[in-house]
């Protein structure tokens, strides 16, 4: 039997897009009882983007996949596998193979990841399972999300916080291995803080013959959220986890050079951080201008910092998505420059 070999997994590159119309805080509170002060203290929030009718996720994802494979210097083509992370669909059966259209990739399964603000870490850990394993090579994920469509615009508690986005990024089997370790976790029993419900009782379809009815769903509610209870969980339950993560690869919390956190709101990541004590200039954030874009705000921020130089050979990321599900998890990414 040929021994069983586990290859490395390397961030080769990244890409990010957000919807053009930005609407400012100053702009929503001349539509709803809020304020520039109020949502900027609250969440560090200034500006989030929207997408218009004419463009949908899938666009969006394109256009952060395409940056991705020309800095990865990848064609289409050549893609294996794309995991599409994604709450809001554009079909509920799932929206990979609408990307894997588009982006031309023929040769690539597709499929969707739904676990909101943690689909992009999830998709992250599915990916570097298939690399290790040797079972494929060129990877892209992808993290979407356009909230805005699910929110309801007059409930101040929510439609302040969410903005539209796609991030992505693409992931190679190499020598070094640039994902450490992973922590994940889910607690259904709390799925009701923060969820997009179906309509109960849309209508029913009654198969008399058949002797059964059938409940005929076509709707859903805007998204509720327990703001409150969320805010609790995500400040208890991220320390702990990146702490597990740091004890798995033996680090300390003072080798961590990146701390990169769910974008949602600025009061998590500084009391986060504190709680870690992690300085705050080692803190990723861009939630002021984008709000909470769900599975899309850590790739997002990744790939500003990768962008911007932030990120260098040998640097150490501590990602951690959270929210709906309640889901939330932890990855420990130290990335090689060169392979
Ligand atoms: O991605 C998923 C993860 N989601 C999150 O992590 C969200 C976590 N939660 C939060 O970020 C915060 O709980 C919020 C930003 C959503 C809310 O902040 P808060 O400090 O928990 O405010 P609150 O809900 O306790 O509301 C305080 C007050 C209330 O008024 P009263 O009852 O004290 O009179 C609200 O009605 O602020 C009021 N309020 C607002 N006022 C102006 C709520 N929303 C607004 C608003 N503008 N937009």
């Amino acid at each position: 039997m040929t021994p069983f070999k586990m290859h490395g997994t390397h961030i080769l590159s990244t890409g990010s897009a957000v919807p053009d119309i930005c609407i400012s805080n100053d702009l929503l509170s001349n539509i709803i009882d809020t304020s520039d002060t109020w949502i900027s203290t609250r969440t560090g929030i200034k500006e989030r983007r929207i997408l218009d009718n004419n463009q949908s996720i899938i666009d969006l994802a394109r256009i952060a996949s395409d940056e991705a494979l020309i800095k990865g210097l990848i064609k289409a083509e050549d893609l294996d596998l794309i995991l599409f992370a994604t709450s809001t669909p554009n079909d509920l059966f799932g929206s990979a193979s609408q990307l894997q259209k588009s982006l031309g990739a023929t040769k690539a399964a597709a499929f969707d990841i739904t676990a909101a603000c943690s689909g992009f870490v999830i998709g992250l850990i599915v990916a570097q399972q298939f690399i290790q394993t040797g079972t494929y090579k060129n990877i892209l994920i992808v993290g979407a999300d356009t909230l805005s469509q699910w929110v309801d615009w007059s409930d101040r508690t929510t439609c302040i916080l969410f903005g539209d986005g796609a991030g992505a990024a693409i992931l190679q089997p190499s020598r070094q291995n640039d994902l450490m370790s992973f922590e994940l976790n889910t607690d259904g029993s709390e799925s009701h803080q923060l969820s997009i419900q179906h309509q109960e009782n849309s209508s029913s379809i009654d198969y008399k013959n058949l002797n059964f009815s059938a409940q005929k769903i076509s709707k859903y509610k805007y998204l509720t959220m327990n703001g409150k209870e969320v805010y609790k969980f995500a400040v208890s339950k991220v320390p702990e986890s990146i702490n597990k993560c740091l004890q798995t690869s033996q680090l300390k919390t003072n080798q961590i050079t990146w701390l990169l956190l769910h974008q949602a709101n600025q009061r998590i990541l500084d009391t986060v951080s504190q709680k870690l004590q992690i300085p705050t200039e080692k803190v990723l954030s861009n939630i002021q201008c984008y709000g909470n874009t769900s599975a899309a705000s850590i790739p997002i921020a990744l790939n500003e910092a990768f962008n911007t130089g932030h990120i260098c050979h040998k640097d150490i990321i501590a990602i951690a998505g959270f929210g709906a599900g309640l889901t939330w998890g932890s990855i420990l990414i130290q990335w090689n420059a060169i392979e």
